[in-house]
């Protein structure tokens, strides 16, 4: 069946079932204690397929598998690809909450024009993830601090090497149970900040979750780990001044009672968690600021004693608070090298909406069934 504005559908219709060809034989999900992040997968993973004339068509649910890809696909060579990433949770009460799963599908969605990827529409990618994970509920973890990261990710899989947009794309959505991204959950991070590479310029991919930026950052965060780091802060690409994202994730900096967040000026990934973390603060009546912070400024907080707190946000580990940042040589220590206190509420805040254990005004959580 196809779906897409391609095949004469209307963009909000909604969506075809999934069909399900379930795998014979059902594998053991590790014990919670040995999960590691993105390392293994759930029995199966739901597949829809696009060409030119037919739009979105056949989705389905089969076994977790390789894919079959012509070796001249076009993701192979120049990168057509891009991708999302969000969590499902086991609550205290045995049920399954989705967290942002709306946000993710819109940001999915939204990113795809600056690709060249024709949409998926969110309601089909919705559908595929709920198809998905309710094949494989069993694979959703039920210790703290673990969940079901889910990744809807979109392919060129025309097989053609002239330098266009594809005519043929896959869209897949797998699933792997994960405990903390980095060994543990909330460990204070040092941080060296990059001023010779870049992840992406204004105007270029920062913006969107295109794989390409992930590759463009590994050069510096090796780098980094040779230099005893634990990742890199990310600066502009014209002055290398200007603060932008801290590893795959984005930045926010106490000085004294404001946050600051550096804007979305098109280098930046939009993050949902760094938008559930604005709306927090500024509930809780924190100054929130989204504009440029540059070096100087980071230094001069520093020198003065107004630097509380840095930390990074993102869907993989949700806060992960910078003890230090590593700057022409020197280490500025921040709060003593301790998680700073707004950092700790807010992720025991935001854990605590995803496994139902706290009420959740803003609707951000989504009940499988
Ligand atoms: C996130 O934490 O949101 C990320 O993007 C990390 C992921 C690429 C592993």
């Amino acid at each position: 069946m196809a779906w897409g504005a391609a095949a004469g559908y209307p963009a909000r219709m909604s969506p075809p079932p999934f069909a399900l060809h379930l795998a014979a034989k059902r594998s053991q999900r590790p014990p919670d204690g040995e999960l590691v992040f993105g390392r293994s997968f759930t029995d199966h993973m739901a597949i829809v397929d696009y060409d030119a004339e037919r739009g979105w068509f056949d989705p389905r649910i089969v076994p977790y598998g390789p894919l079959a890809l012509d070796p001249a696909a076009a993701v192979l060579h120049y990168a057509q690809t891009m991708f999302d990433g969000m969590k499902a949770f086991r609550g205290d009460d045995g049920k399954i909450r989705f967290f942002r799963i709306d946000r993710h599908c819109r940001r999915l969605h939204d990113g795809a024009t600056r690709l060249c990827i024709p949409p998926v529409d969110e309601a089909l990618a919705r559908a595929a993830i709920f198809a998905l994970v309710s094949a494989d509920r069993d694979w959703v973890p039920s210790s703290a601090g673990t969940s079901l990261y889910i990744r809807p990710t979109v392919i060129a899989s025309e097989p053609f090497l002239g330098v266009r947009p594809a005519n043929r794309y896959t869209f897949f959505v797998i699933a792997s149970p994960v405990g903390a991204y980095a060994g543990e959950a909330f460990s204070p991070a040092r941080i060296l900040v990059e001023d010779k590479y870049v992840r992406s310029a204004v105007g270029g991919l920062g913006g969107v979750k295109a794989g390409a930026n992930y590759i463009a950052s590994l050069r510096a965060a090796e780098d980094a780990k040779a230099r005893g780091y634990a990742q890199v802060l990310w600066t502009d690409a014209q002055e290398h001044t200007y603060l932008e994202e801290v590893g795959t994730m984005n930045l926010v900096v106490r000085i004294g009672d404001e946050f600051v967040t550096p804007p979305l000026v098109g280098s930046i990934l939009d993050g949902v968690t760094r938008d559930s973390v604005i709306t927090l603060l500024r509930e809780w009546e924190f100054q929130v600021s989204e504009r440029p912070l540059g070096m100087e400024e980071i230094v001069s907080a520093h020198r003065d004693g107004s630097l509380r707190e840095i930390f990074g946000c993102g869907t993989a580990a949700v806060i992960t608070p910078v003890s230090a940042l590593g700057w022409k040589g020197e280490d500025l220590v921040v709060n003593g090298g301790e998680p700073g206190q707004v950092s700790r509420r807010l992720f025991d805040a935001i854990s605590a909406i995803q496994y139902g254990r706290a009420p959740d005004p803003h609707g951000w959580t989504t009940l499988l069934d």
